[in-house]
């Protein structure tokens, strides 16, 4: 554990690297282009198909566990992962789990700059299209693909690929084209027990990356986006009437890994607030922050949606990024309970210093409060961080600092959603959390016979480690974005 902690830093930079990619490409950069323009979004068209593939199949709806992977936060680098198994014959993928997009992508046989080895010591696997007899090509006349672009394509001609790109925000970039294989999920059918479970979806395949997608050391085999677009998995899966829009999950700050499930869960119960509707992530009503007890004299309209667009909870980001006001505010709060402490900056991003009492005892609780009286707690051991014995560095970030449009966002990332089981019910369009043991299990309802059963946590793999090496291109890296986004 300790020195686990003692390369904190590094993967804390790391962390803010993978999600300063998130956070751009939610509210800047981010595009899924079409090779002909226009944007990801996932319509009706598609749903009218997979309403077809569902009257076919008859309503068989489920509760599904994947296994997840990777640090906790602090130690996270943002990259929670899953496994994933496609194709007959059925071959395994690792797939980072981000909430902030909408694809399933993995890297595609004789890729282009895709990697070949991970730090996280995970097998990596190109998927091969041909090696897999139930593999096939999405072509750009099929529904998928108009449904991918909300609207068809005037250049589609017999027989071309249904292709994609994404862009993150640090310019790296993967693109490919969308094929539909075989997908095998773990039902969940009895208590901690599941069975496999066979459904077909249309995912990306990636032909080429580009920036540091295909270098970076925490490499994986792909992203599978959690967002709430018609292309998702989760949305393919409910369309064809395989599971309701429910996931949930409960990443484990202390152990790693923890309990990812789709399927409504009965057990905790979790109290909710309701997304605000048409945006591309899940993006919730802040109402007021409150710090040691003492609600912040914020300006009335500051999460208005006129200025904001909502407060952004993002299991794809580490840290917390909050607007200027806040920000000053919380720390002077934060800071008044420590007179003598004095904060340095390390590496030019992240204010720390030195404490060697029990940081719970000596800092302030934060609570975001929002509609609908839900409540969001952050304990001092969840905002700071040890770098070092005794070191710590803070998690808050200024979000007023990295905009120059004036709009600054409120975004929440892993520092408070561990350890916690956060519920995103897309049926209802609420998301909720409760405080919560993510070694434990949680109870899912099986719609299929109306039972309930236990899911557990599991914890995919494997520690890893970072070169100095690594950690001067991560640092160099962060300054290119930092630019970036100026
Ligand atoms: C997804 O498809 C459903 C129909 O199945 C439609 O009602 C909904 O508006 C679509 N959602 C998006 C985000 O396109
Ligand atoms: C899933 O599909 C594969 C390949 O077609 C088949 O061999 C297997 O029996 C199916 N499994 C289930 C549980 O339907
Ligand atoms: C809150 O802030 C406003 C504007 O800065 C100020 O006028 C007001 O006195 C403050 N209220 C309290 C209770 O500090
Ligand atoms: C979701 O909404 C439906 C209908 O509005 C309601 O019956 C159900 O109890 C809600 N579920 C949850 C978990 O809030
Ligand atoms: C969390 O749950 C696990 C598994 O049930 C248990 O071993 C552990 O003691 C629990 N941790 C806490 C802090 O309660
Ligand atoms: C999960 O894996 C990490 C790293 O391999 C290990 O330190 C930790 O003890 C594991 N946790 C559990 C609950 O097995």
């Amino acid at each position: 554990m300790d020195s686990g902690r003692r390369c904190l830093l590094w993967v804390l930079l790391l962390s803010f690297l993978v999600q300063l990619m998130f956070v751009v490409k939610g509210n800047v950069v981010f595009q899924v282009h079409h090779k002909y323009g226009g944007r990801c979004k996932g319509k009706a068209a598609l749903g009218a198909l997979r309403a077809h593939d569902s009257r076919r199949h008859g309503r068989m709806l489920s509760a599904i566990d994947f296994q997840l992977g990777g640090d906790g936060s602090p130690t996270s680098a943002a990259l929670y992962y899953t496994k994933i198994t496609i194709g007959t014959p059925p071959v395994d993928y690792y797939v980072q789990v981000d909430t902030g997009s909408d694809i399933l992508w993995v890297n595609c046989q004789n890729c282009e700059r895709c990697p070949t080895k991970s730090d996280l010591k995970i097998p990596l696997k190109q998927y091969d299209l041909r090696a897999s007899s139930t593999g096939k090509t999405i072509t750009c006349d099929q529904d998928f693909c108009d449904a991918a672009f909300n609207r068809p394509n005037p250049d589609c001609r017999a027989g071309m690929n249904c292709e994609y790109s994404v862009t993150y925000g640090d310019g790296s970039r993967t693109e490919g084209y969308f094929v539909r294989d075989y997908f095998r999920l773990d039902r969940v059918t009895g208590n901690l027990q599941t069975s496999a479970m066979n459904g077909s979806i249309a995912f990306g395949c990636s032909a080429k990356q580009s920036g540091e997608l295909g270098s970076s050391s925490e490499a994986v085999d792909g992203i599978i986006g959690f967002g709430q677009a018609n292309t998702s998995l989760l949305s393919q899966l409910a369309s064809s009437g395989k599971v309701k829009k429910i996931f949930s999950h409960c990443l484990d700050g202390n152990e790693g890994g923890g309990i990812f499930a789709i399927g409504e869960v009965v057990q905790p119960k979790v109290n909710r607030t309701p997304l605000v509707q048409n945006e591309p992530h899940y993006n919730v009503n802040l109402k007021a922050v409150e710090v040691g007890g003492e609600f912040l004299n914020l300006s009335t309209d500051l999460f208005d949606m006129g200025s904001s667009r909502g407060t952004i909870i993002d299991s794809g980001t580490t840290l917390a990024y909050l607007p200027s006001e806040v920000y000053q505010q919380l720390m002077a709060r934060m800071m008044s309970k420590q007179p003598n402490l004095e904060t340095h900056l390390v590496e030019q991003q992240f204010r720390c210093f030195w404490y060697s009492g029990n940081v719970d005892d000596g800092f302030p609780a934060v609570n975001f409060h929002f509609e609908d009286s839900l409540a969001l707690p952050v304990y001092p051991r969840d905002y700071l961080f040890e770098v070092r014995d005794n070191e710590y560095c803070i998690g808050w970030q200024n979000s007023g600092m990295q905009t120059k449009d004036g709009r600054e966002i409120t975004l929440l990332g892993d520092i408070v959603l561990t350890d916690k089981l956060v519920v995103y019910d897309l049926e209802n369009q609420t998301i909720g959390w409760t405080q919560y043991n993510c070694s434990s299990s949680i109870r899912v309802r099986d719609e299929a016979t109306g039972n309930s059963y236990a899911v557990g946590a599991h914890n995919l793999s494997s520690a890893f480690t970072l070169s100095k090496v690594n950690v001067i291109s991560i640092l160099l890296l962060i300054a290119t974005l930092l630019i970036l986004i100026d």
